[in-house]
């Protein structure tokens, strides 16, 4: 009796399905391993790099640049963030105070359309946030701007002591880690207050 022949033949045909749904299954699960791996290698590597200020900031609705209108035109920081020196936000400027310039100036470029749209249809920007303490956190800017004021020649003097060189950034990020530490550390070093409630409501 020759036994094998027929039934390892018929057998090896389930074989052959369940070897083809193993590595059907197999691939599928090597592609989910190495996307979790990247998953994985980016978020260790992005917290560092968040860390130390190297991360890139954010893509805008219009691509701004800080570095033509502060460096090449000379342009006052708090013109724009106007309520930088009286209250708790700096505020970004509405679309009306660019059309005072974009009226007119940068025909042609498709970012001043852009704007032209925003502006025509009354919508406005929304700009993404680089910078955000949480709501439990009691910021601002006022003091920090009146205490450093004089110290480096007016307010526009005092950003780059927390938000770095903006002048010279095509797209702002976040250079500084703004964390509890971090802003403790400078009270003292500032004997500026520290209890909990000066920071926390
Ligand atoms: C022509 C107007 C204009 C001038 C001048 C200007 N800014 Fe801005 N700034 C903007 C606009 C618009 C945004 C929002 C878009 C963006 O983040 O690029 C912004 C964003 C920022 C942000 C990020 C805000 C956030 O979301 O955390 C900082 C910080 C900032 N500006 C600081 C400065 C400093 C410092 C100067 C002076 C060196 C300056 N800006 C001059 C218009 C201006
Ligand atoms: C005081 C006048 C003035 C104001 C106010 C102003 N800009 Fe400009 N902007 C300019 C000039 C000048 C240029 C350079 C145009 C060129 O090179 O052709 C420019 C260039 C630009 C460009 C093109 C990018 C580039 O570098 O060429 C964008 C986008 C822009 N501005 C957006 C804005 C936005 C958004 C606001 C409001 C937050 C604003 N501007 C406010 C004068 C101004
Ligand atoms: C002592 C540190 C410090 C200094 C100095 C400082 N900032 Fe800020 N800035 C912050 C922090 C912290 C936030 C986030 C605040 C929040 O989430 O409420 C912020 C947020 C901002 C924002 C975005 C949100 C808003 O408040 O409208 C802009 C724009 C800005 N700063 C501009 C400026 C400019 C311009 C100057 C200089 C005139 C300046 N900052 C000086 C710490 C500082
Ligand atoms: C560059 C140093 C520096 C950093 C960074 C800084 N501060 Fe301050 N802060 C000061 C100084 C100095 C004063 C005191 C100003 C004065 O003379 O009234 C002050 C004052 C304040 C006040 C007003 C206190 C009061 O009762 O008058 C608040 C609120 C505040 N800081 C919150 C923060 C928070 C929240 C952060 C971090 C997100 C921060 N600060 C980061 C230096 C700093
Ligand atoms: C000079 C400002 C400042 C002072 C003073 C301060 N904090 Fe904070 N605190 C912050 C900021 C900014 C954050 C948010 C950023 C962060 O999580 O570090 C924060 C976050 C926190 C959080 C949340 C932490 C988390 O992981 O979400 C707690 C809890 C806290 N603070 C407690 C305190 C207590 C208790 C004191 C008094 C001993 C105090 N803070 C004093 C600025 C301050």
């Amino acid at each position: 009796m020759i036994p094998g022949d027929f039934q390892i033949r018929k057998p090896s045909r389930i074989q052959v399905l369940i070897l083809g749904i193993l590595g059907i299954g197999g691939l599928v699960g090597a592609v989910v391993g190495l996307v979790l791996g990247a998953f994985v290698i980016t978020a260790w590597l992005g917290l560092p790099l968040d860390v130390f200020g190297l991360n890139e900031g954010p893509e805008q609705p219009i691509a701004f640049p800080h570095t033509t209108h502060v460096k090449s035109l000379g342009m006052d920081c708090t013109f724009c963030h106007r309520n930088v020196t009286v209250g708790a936000a700096a505020s970004v400027p509405a679309v009306g105070l660019c059309m005072t310039c974009h009226k007119t100036i940068g025909d042609g470029n498709e970012e001043i359309s852009k704007l032209r749209d925003y502006h025509s249809s009354g919508l406005p920007i929304n700009w993404v946030r680089v910078h955000r303490v949480p709501d439990h956190v009691n910021f601002i800017h006022e003091p920090h701007i009146r205490h450093f004021g004089e110290k480096y020649g007016g307010p526009a003097g005092t950003c780059q002591l927390c938000h770095g060189d903006v002048g010279r950034m095509v797209k702002v990020k976040q250079v500084r880690s703004l964390k509890m530490g971090d802003c403790v550390d400078c009270h003292k070093a500032n004997d500026a207050p520290t209890d909990c409630t000066t920071c926390h409501y």
